[in-house]
């Protein structure tokens, strides 16, 4: 397990402990003294994996302040610390309301609702869930009548689009998005109270946080609220601004999914649930989706269009699960490119909060382009249950490098990623050590110590009873990825799970095993030339392991199953191959397994003679293992195999894999290259390999001079399932 990760993860944790007050966690001690709506979501997820007791009391306090009408605050105050922000409760006035709580004092607006989603995954992760279940119990009718508001006081035409009236409810407080309406209200000085911000007073400048000029609209609002005594029948008459966005929806919908799994758990019914997730999903779809700039906008209530602003937040249907598959690969091209911040543009760090190349885009000022860690979160989790893994990868990277590099900030320059807002920021903290226990410190990754299930060691021939398809020829390898392939999409679901019990007696696994029962005819000597040999081997390779993981009903990790990558055999001809035989013996030209001081094919043993002669490092990104550290999965091609595995590099050295962090002088790289030094040449070898497809610029010059003094650190394996 690598240190540095290790090291910021107990930064981390002791930023969270730090930030805490009477019974939850602030933000920051500079800004924000008060518990804050979402953040106490994001803050319980980063809890969930070290102190259950403090994840529960976070969304606990929180929900002891929600209104009776269900509205849950987006600010329930300190008394004990009133005085250093503004607005406080002397100016909400929220005891006009009769809705709002007693004993508490709060805000008179709510957030976005990711609180659902939260508390599913502080179950999830809790060690003793039967202890968790009273807190479940309390929370379950809360969580549900936070809903059932948003759907009835929210939802103004019955469409299932929830509404925000002011740009504090959105959580990107001074987006670009809302400039448009804003500037609509006419204000004028008697419209205005006399009011004194106090977040410029505490020493961030004016250039990182909302303009005055937004901050008399944030006022205008929180009078016309008063005004209306906190009626929302009333406030939806009068509000002028009115905005149904994709961040605020897809987080329902991805809370609404967490609320029927919560439901379940508690064996209760959850058709309403249901019903609203369809609702949402469906509106967001049909109305949130703008074809002309291929991303999700805001909808304005009043004027029934689409703002045209293209922020992060058009991204989020990803996380929430309500893009369509047509719409989620129009909007990645939109993500993946310069607008924001693709890998290859150089020193950017994604994803930035707005377009990059607007003209009013702003590196540093707040959310009008700086880049934030709770968006970059949900996003990774979007891509991953659509299936852009490398990206998801790139973002994990950034979750984890923006910090370790620069410290626990609220937000960061988006260009160079230097910190701004808030030290020390809780979310950020909470977040960080989410994605490292997610990637690097899972629990058993690092030796498989926790892994309970094993299963016996026996060899098992994959392709040695169906009746074969009679496929002829090399497209074999190319069928097989091809049935692969449906039965991925087929019952690979997008929350991670994985049907084997399904799969195995599914008719798209039986076509597959018909495919792989041809192989036991295959003539070998059909294979020629070097790159039909290479795109043969990766092709097979991937699909045995896969095979495999589905005979074996391997469920976590494919350590499970004892020596699986000795056991699984294919028969090709009269030779058995196991995914060993076919990494080691012939793709690496018969070299040692890391561990083994022997090679892969004995000096006797017939299959040596289909070795390659020489081994070519590349082959390592295209190998998928069935595990989260290695490639995703993709077909090779033999007129295509040299620029197929020059990508497969590209792509693992600029994702989380390699991570550079020139204050420290060091460089933290997957063990694959401690495992396999001498296919790359040693530690020069290494770098220079690096070096050769590493895409940011500044990084190459750093790996360039600094040479000899550069500390090597390796990445644990993360052998978890790659479901
Ligand atoms: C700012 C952010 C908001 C956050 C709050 C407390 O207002 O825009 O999203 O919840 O600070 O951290």
């Amino acid at each position: 397990m690598e240190e540095t990760i290790k090291k910021h993860v107990s930064l981390a944790k002791s930023v969270l402990v730090k930030n805490r007050s009477s019974g939850y966690t602030i933000p920051s001690s500079s800004l924000y003294p008060h518990q804050w709506n979402w953040d106490s979501g994001f803050i319980s997820i980063g809890y969930s994996h070290f102190d259950t007791g403090w994840a529960v009391r976070e969304l606990e306090s929180l929900f002891k302040a929600q209104w009776a009408n269900g509205m849950l605050p987006q600010i329930v105050f300190n008394k004990s610390s009133l005085g250093s922000y503004f607005p406080e409760p002397d100016f909400w006035n929220t005891e006009v309301s009769p809705h709002a709580p007693e004993g508490y004092l709060t805000s008179g607006i709510t957030m976005p609702p990711i609180h659902a989603f939260a508390a599913l995954s502080v179950f999830e992760n809790s060690r003793d869930k039967e202890k968790v279940k009273p807190f479940f119990v309390w929370l379950y009718p809360r969580l549900l009548k936070l809903h059932r508001y948003l759907y009835t006081e929210r939802n103004p035409d019955g469409n299932g689009l929830i509404c925000i009236r002011h740009p504090w409810e959105s959580g990107m407080d001074n987006s670009p998005s809302w400039d448009r309406v804003l500037r609509t209200i006419e204000i004028s000085s008697e419209k205005l109270p006399a009011y004194r911000r106090k977040d410029t007073e505490s020493g961030v400048s004016h250039d990182m946080r909302p303009s005055n000029e937004y901050y008399d609209y944030f006022v205008f609002l929180i009078e016309l609220f008063k005004k209306s005594r906190y009626d929302e029948k009333e406030i939806m008459k009068e509000c002028p601004f009115l905005i149904c966005g994709p961040l605020f929806n897809a987080i329902l919908c991805a809370s609404n999914e967490a609320l029927m799994q919560i439901s379940d758990i508690l064996k209760e019914p959850y058709r309403e649930i249901e019903q609203w997730y369809q609702l949402t999903a469906k509106s967001v779809q049909d109305t949130l989706y703008s074809h002309e700039h291929g991303i999700f906008d805001a909808y304005d209530m009043r004027t029934k269009r689409l703002l045209k602003v293209e922020t992060a937040s058009g991204f989020m249907p990803l996380f929430g699960g309500t893009a369509t598959p047509r719409q989620a690969s129009r909007i990645y091209e939109y993500l993946d490119s310069k607008s924001f911040c693709a890998l290859h543009q150089g020193n950017c760090f994604t994803i930035p909060s707005y377009d990059t190349q607007k003209e009013d885009f702003k590196r540093e000022n707040y959310w009008r382009g700086p880049v934030w860690i709770n968006i970059n979160w949900m996003l990774m989790h979007g891509l991953r249950r659509y299936g852009f893994i490398q990206k998801a990868d790139a973002l994990a990277h950034h979750i984890l490098e923006l910090p370790i590099r620069f410290g626990f900030y609220e937000y960061y320059d988006s260009v160079d990623g230097r910190g701004y807002g808030s030290k020390d920021f809780s979310w950020t903290a909470a977040l960080f050590i989410d994605t490292a226990y997610g990637t690097y410190l899972k629990k058993g990754a690092d030796g498989g110590s926790g892994i309970a299930k094993r299963i016996l060691f026996r060899n098992i021939v994959l392709n040695s009873t169906e009746e074969s398809s009679g496929i002829e020829g090399t497209t074999i390898s190319q069928k097989m990825l091809g049935a692969i392939r449906e039965i991925k999409a087929r019952y690979y679901t997008s929350r991670g799970t994985v049907d084997y019990a399904s799969i195995k007696t599914s008719d798209e696994y039986r076509e597959y095993k018909k495919i792989t029962a041809s192989l036991r005819d295959f003539d070998l000597s059909l294979l020629q030339s070097r790159n039909e040999k290479l795109a043969f081997w990766i092709n097979l390779y991937n699909t045995i392991v896969v095979d495999g993981i589905i005979a074996s009903g391997v469920q976590d990790s494919v350590r499970e199953s004892a020596r699986f990558f000795t056991k699984m055999k294919y028969r090709i001809g009269k030779y058995h191959f196991s995914p060993d035989d076919i990494e080691h013996g012939i793709l690496r030209a018969n070299r040692r397994k890391h561990y083994r001081p022997w090679s892969q094919f004995g000096p006797l043993n017939p299959k040596k003679k289909f070795s390659l002669t020489e081994p070519d490092p590349r082959i390592h990104f295209a190998l998928v293992c069935g595990s989260r550290s290695c490639a995703p999965i993709k077909y090779y091609t033999p007129d295509g195999i040299d620029e197929e595995l020059h990508m497969a590099a590209q792509n693992f050295i600029n994702s989380s894999e390699v991570m550079i962090i020139p204050e420290e002088n060091r460089i933290l790289i997957s063990q694959i290259f401690q495992w396999y030094r001498d296919d790359f040449g040693g530690r020069r070898g290494i770098l220079d390999f690096i070096k050769k497809y590493i895409l940011n610029d500044d990084k190459r010059k750093f790996l360039d001079e600094s040479g000899n003094k550069l500390k090597i650190g390796y990445l644990f394996y993360d052998w978890s399932l790659n479901k």
